[in-house]
């Protein structure tokens, strides 16, 4: 796979003329921590079809429960979300000793009407050391299975050991993820599957038609939920819904809630979650943003962390009622960057992207200008390796 490097002809002798490359320069400008590797969206893909998403997914979990098991590590706060009628813009920044990162992500989901995601993201790792991005990446694609991976992760650690049929309500963007997670990671071997919109639910069977997965198409959520282990959620509609009532539990059930994931915007009704044993991802961003919006603010919750490294118990009994409410914390993201980044740069996927001006004097930006200005018309990236 071609590697880019983004400095062009004009550029090169530019910072030849600046001294750049000469080592004997003072201020030595280090061009490797200023040009982070950039992966788009069609390499991503690249990247997953030749690693495949199986490993991917699988190799996400992993990483996202190494980063949990080391939770107090972490720089953490709830997501800032600048919300409007019909949807949310959301930042989502997390940070270790020595690594940075942050989310774009938006919800939107009347999107999918005007041709667009519902979902669509990107996201940045840098160096805290220096604050230089080292990684730029897509993060839509990148998203689902790391949603997938984390939904699977949790249920692995709540759900009733022996778990084989999941209802899967919402058959949009993320469900196949959703679905195969569940197959690989937890042995789930049928899908029960209702969406409003019958050509969801038709997409999603044609996909998975070569998955080894039994898949169910149900009229009602009520249907799809009979004879459920596992109940995921993944629905988009900024609307207070309720897609699980009291009256469809079942003694035993896991609920994944993925899709009520910011103010006014659920899917539980209050009495499954009253009924429930209730496990979180970051508690404050929870209370705002997940289904338990609806609740008490001193409503009981167990965040996923602290099962996964034992100083809390999951699941009591075989009876109990577990709800996963999922809203997406940026660890998780850290968590898919890092998979993603060192997956990149192990098979070669991505190109260094001139995102940050290079100076052989860091001082004399104002200099970038009066060597640069000619060159907007030259070509963007140049090919390096192959
Ligand atoms: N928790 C997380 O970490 C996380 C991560 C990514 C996405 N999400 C959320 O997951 C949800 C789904 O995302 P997507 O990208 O698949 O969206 P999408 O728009 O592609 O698909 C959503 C589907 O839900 C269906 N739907 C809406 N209301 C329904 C209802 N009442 N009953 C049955 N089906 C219904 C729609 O018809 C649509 O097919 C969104 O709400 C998104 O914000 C959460």
């Amino acid at each position: 796979m071609a590697i880019y490097i983004a400095t062009r002809p004009e550029e090169t002798a530019c910072i030849d003329k600046q001294g750049l490359q000469d080592p004997k320069s003072q201020r030595m400008h280090n061009t490797q921590n200023t040009t982070p590797l950039y992966l788009s969206a069609p390499d991503a893909v690249a990247l997953v079809r030749r690693k495949g998403l199986k490993n991917c997914i699988a190799g996400m979990a992993e990483h996202i429960r190494a980063d949990f098991l080391r939770w107090p590590e972490f720089d953490k706060s709830a997501r800032v979300a600048n919300h409007s009628k019909d949807g949310v813009i959301e930042l989502m920044p997390i940070s270790d000793d020595t690594t940075y990162s942050f989310k774009y992500v938006n919800g939107h989901p009347k999107n999918t009407a005007l041709g667009l995601s519902t979902v669509m993201a990107f996201g940045v790792l840098a160096d805290v050391a220096t604050g230089a991005p080292t990684f730029v990446s897509e993060l839509t694609l990148t998203t689902a299975m790391r949603t997938a991976a984390t939904s699977a992760l949790a249920a692995q650690t709540l759900a009733r050991p022996g778990s084989r049929v999941m209802a899967l309500i919402g058959n949009g963007a993320q469900s196949e993820f959703q679905a195969l997670a569940f197959q690989h990671l937890v042995g789930i071997d049928t899908v029960r599957l209702f969406d409003l919109d019958p050509q969801a639910t038709a997409k999603l069977v044609a996909n998975l038609s070569a998955s080894g997965l039994t898949l169910v198409v149900c009229a009602s959520i009520a249907e799809a939920v009979q004879g459920a282990d596992i109940v995921t959620t993944v629905t988009a509609d900024k609307a207070c819904a309720t897609i699980i009532t009291a009256d469809m539990l079942q003694p035993g059930m896991h609920i994944n809630a993925v899709g009520g994931d910011c103010p006014g915007k659920t899917e539980l009704a209050a009495g499954v979650l009253a009924a429930a044993k209730v496990f979180v991802e970051f508690t404050p961003q929870t209370r705002i943003e997940g289904d338990i919006q609806q609740m008490p603010a001193d409503f009981a919750v167990t965040e996923l962390w602290e099962v996964l490294n034992g100083t809390r118990s999951g699941r009591d009994s075989a009876a109990q009622i577990t709800v996963f409410d999922s809203v997406g914390f940026a660890l998780e993201d850290f968590s898919a960057l890092r998979f993603m980044h060192d997956a990149a740069l192990a098979l070669g996927y991505g190109e260094r992207l001139a995102l940050i001006p290079q100076m052989a004097d860091p001082k004399n930006l104002f200099g970038t200008l009066l060597c640069n200005q000619d060159l907007a018309a030259q070509p963007r990236a140049e090919r390096v390796a192959a």
